[in-house]
Order: structure tokens, then C-alpha cells, then sequence
């Protein structure tokens, strides 16, 4: 492909430590580009039309051979794009010669990467959408079990299950938002933006870039191939994802205990140990909380291969497709896991601590126009009077001695106290938010 300036063939070394087999997956994307391409060079007059043909009907077969599975990659292809070449003048011969008219790889691999990642967006989005809308679901059905809201991981306010559950469903939410934003910033097309200042060749950017449904062409050539910030932040959508879920995952991983015994796994989403027979362990959380650590790992690569290049393109922004694809495979991997482990707990959390309604009593004397720190005071009093025990145990004397408006119909019940935050008409707001995405 780039053999005429040397006089020598590549150094084994070389070529192991250079080819990449990581942008196999963009096959399907570099045919379309091509095939674009390759139609816009026969519009605006560059190839003949016999010339355009003979290329696009072998393209259109290679594509017959990628999507069946019979496309067959050679050792000696450098890249993806190098092998569809490769298989072109294997296929037509001659005529193979005048694709690459106007183009360079450079330009086609950044195609190629945002035609990739545009798809993968709405897929994440999609997956998002599913996850909250699940987050919704399980809601509606376990939800109104009564647990405590932690703070500084201990018992703080009685809240419905559900509360829990809907709060990753936000999250989730706002993660496909993100999505959405980079797939907006992902469709404009490079190509035509060559090797770094495009082509003096009659070439319209334009005709590519409508023919392959993006929003417009690139402004600055420069910029089309020599940047990767939308890549980047691809992954980011990622890692914050996957964070998420990661902390839902470390959640997960608690109520699975016998100390909190909130859920019961399902055996199709546990797993045993090889030597403690009566163990049933949480891997696909624990594992969701290792491989968010990875998938922020590629943020941080993806930052570091652009900050000391030069512009435009240079050979490490290469490796920006390992990083990117290795973030999108996990998220895309995790959400069916964490989604199916959810979808299956059995739910039966024990009682909070009744003293998780000391907030609720306070307020009741706030109510009555007891100062909030007056009041605050007076329930810590009758906290300590209780002593370890329930504050629905607490004598008259005891209420009076902590506060003299306080009286034994100020102490709801952990239901009662969290009956005050329900969550069917928040779940249903949840399911329209994930409607939305959607459109
Ligand atoms: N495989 C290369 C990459 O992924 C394609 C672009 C190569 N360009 C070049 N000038 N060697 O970045």
C-alpha cells in the first residue's frame, strides 16, 4: 500500500509492534464510507462512470462477504482499511486503484470511528433506557418494602425500597442524556479531510457527509483528522456509567449479606465457590465495581494519547480505538448482567431502627413552633433515654422529661414515616423520562 519510497520490506518487529487488530469491528463502517466515497468521486466527475461501478459492485460484494461472515483478514494487512483494498484488487483488479482517490487514512478512520460510535450511542441509549425503566419496574413491585436511607452508611430515614431503585433510574437517565450529547457531536463527517488539508482534487465533503446521514461536514481538515476529544468523551459516557453502576453494584453487594439481608439473588445471576460449598456470591457486582475502575482507566488513556501530539494526525491516536471499544464493550456487557441480577432479586429487607424517625419527631415539635435546634436537642434527649432501645418504648416520662409538648402521638411508625415518601407517581415520571430518550 505504502511500499514505494522503501527499498526494504518491513522489520518483523515492526510490523507486530504497528498493526492493529482492533479496528477489525469497523469493517462494516469502512465499506459504507467507501462506498460513499466512491460515489461522490463518480458525481462530481473525478472517476468515470464505469470506473465508479466496477469499484462500488465489488465493494458491494466485499459488504456481502462481511456481513456473511466469509470476509477473511490477512496477516499482512496492516489496518482495516489496508484488507477492504487488499480484497478490492483481488475482486476487480485495476480498477481498485482510483478508491483511494482524495482520501487517506486518516480521514477514513476517523469516518470510520464516528459512523461506529453514532450507532453505538443510540444502542447505549437504548440499554440506558431499558435499565431505568426496569429501575422503574422492580419499583412498582418491591418497592413500598420499608428500609432506611443511609447516610455515612448508617440507618438514617425510613424511605420505600423503591426510593433506592428509582435514584440509580435517574442516574441511568441522565447517563443516555449524556450519550445523546456526543452523538450530537459525533455526527459530522471527516471525510475529505485527507491526509491533513484535503485534496486538490474537486472532492466535495459535502455529498459524503448527507450520503452517510451526518448533520454536516467537517469546518477544518486539521481539526477532522487530528482530534479525538469526541472519543474521549464517548468514553466518559462510559466510565460515568459504569460508576454508577458501580456504586449501585457495592449496594447490591451489602443487602446481598446475612448481616443486611435485603435480597435474595436469583441462582441464574450468582455464583458458587470452588471450595466453600454453601457460598452464593455476587460476582456480576463485584465485578461491575472492577471493571468500572478499567473502563476509567480508558478515559485517562484516551486524555493522555492526545495531549502531547501535535496536530493532525499522528500514529498513536491509534490506539484511541482499543481504549474506546474496550469502554463501550463493558458498559455494553454490564447492563444486562446488573439488569438481569435486579430483575430477579428477591426483595425482603428487615425493619429499620425505629430511631430512623428522630427527624420526623423533631419536625412534629417544629410543627407546634418548637425551634428546630430546640427540638433537635429535646429528640436527641429522648434518643439517649431510650438508650439502645425502640423510641416507641419510651415512658411519658420520658417524653416529657425530653420535651414538655412531646407526647406519644408524635412517634410514627418506620411505615408511616416513609409512607411520606412515595414512589408509584415517581416511577411513572421515570418511565416517561425514558420514553423520551427514545425519540
Ligand atoms: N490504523 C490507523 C489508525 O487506526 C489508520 C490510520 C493510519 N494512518 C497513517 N498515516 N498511518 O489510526
Amino acid at each position: 500500500m505504502w511500499g514505494g519510497r522503501f527499498s526494504e520490506p518491513p522489520a518483523e518487529a515492526l510490523w507486530r509492534f504497528t498493526v492493529d487488530h482492533s479496528d477489525r469491528r469497523l469493517l462494516a463502517d469502512d465499506i459504507a464510507g467507501s462506498l460513499a466515497h466512491v460515489a461522490m468521486l463518480g458525481e462530481v466527475g473525478i472517476l468515470d462512470a464505469e470506473e465508479a461501478a466496477a469499484i462500488t459492485t465489488g465493494l458491494e460484494e466485499i459488504r456481502q462477504e462481511a456481513e456473511s461472515g466469509g470476509f477473511e483478514f490477512s496477516e499482512a494487512d496492516e489496518d482495516v482499511h489496508s484488507a477492504v483494498e487488499r480484497r478490492l484488487y483481488e475482486l476487480i483488479g485495476a480498477p481498485a486503484g482510483k478508491l483511494h482517490t482524495g482520501r487517506s487514512r486518516n480521514d477514513q478512520v476517523a469516518l470510520d470511528l464516528r459512523l461506529y460510535l453514532r450507532r453505538a450511542a443510540r444502542e447505549r441509549i437504548d440499554d440506558l433506557a431499558a435499565f431505568a425503566t426496569l429501575m422503574a419496574d422492580r419499583s412498582d413491585e418491591v418497592g413500598e418494602a420499608v428500609v432506611a436511607a443511609y447516610t455515612h452508611l448508617q440507618q438514617a430515614q425510613p424511605i420505600p425500597v423503591g426510593k433506592h431503585l428509582l435514584a440509580y433510574g435517574w442516574m441511568a437517565v441522565r447517563d443516555a442524556e449524556r450519550f445523546a450529547g456526543v452523538a450530537g457531536r459525533l455526527n459530522v463527517s471527516p471525510l475529505g479531510a485527507g491526509a491533513a488539508a484535503g485534496s486538490s482534487l474537486p472532492i466535495d465533503p459535502a455529498i459524503t457527509a448527507s450520503a452517510l446521514d451526518f448533520d454536516q461536514a467537517f469546518d477544518n481538515s486539521i481539526d477532522a483528522v487530528g482530534s479525538r476529544d469526541v472519543v474521549a468523551e464517548y468514553a466518559f459516557c462510559c466510565a460515568q456509567a459504569m460508576t454508577h453502576l458501580s456504586r449501585l453494584a457495592e449496594d447490591i453487594v451489602l443487602w446481598a449479606t446475612s448481616e443486611f439481608g435485603w435480597i435474595t439473588l436469583d441462582d441464574a445471576y450468582a455464583t458458587g465457590s470452588s471450595a466453600l460449598p454453601h457460598k452464593k456470591n455476587p460476582d456480576i457486582a463485584e465485578l461491575t465495581r472492577g471493571k468500572s475502575a478499567s473502563v476509567a482507566a480508558d478515559v485517562a488513556a484516551l486524555l493522555g494519547i492526545q495531549k502531547g501530539t501535535p496536530l493532525a494526525y499522528n500514529r498513536d491516536l491509534q490506539e484511541d480505538k482499543r481504549a474506546v471499544f474496550h469502554a463501550d464493550d463493558t458498559l455494553a456487557t454490564a447492563l444486562p448482567a446488573l439488569g438481569g441480577l435486579l430483575a430477579t432479586a428477591r426483595f425482603h429487607p428487615p425493619q429499620p431502627d425505629d430511631r430512623t424517625v428522630a427527624l420526623d419527631v423533631a419536625e412534629a415539635l417544629v410543627a407546634r413552633g418548637v425551634p428546630f435546634r430546640e427540638a433537635h436537642e429535646a429528640v436527641g434527649r429522648l434518643v439517649a433515654s431510650v438508650g439502645g432501645g425502640s423510641l416507641r418504648d419510651a415512658t411519658q416520662e420520658q417524653l416529657a422529661g425530653a420535651h414538655p409538648l412531646l407526647t406519644g402521638d408524635d412517634l410514627p411508625s418506620v411505615e408511616e414515616a416513609a409512607a411520606r415518601h412515595p414512589v408509584a407517581g415517581e416511577a411513572n415520571r421515570l418511565r416517561t423520562a425514558c420514553e423520551s430518550l427514545g425519540s
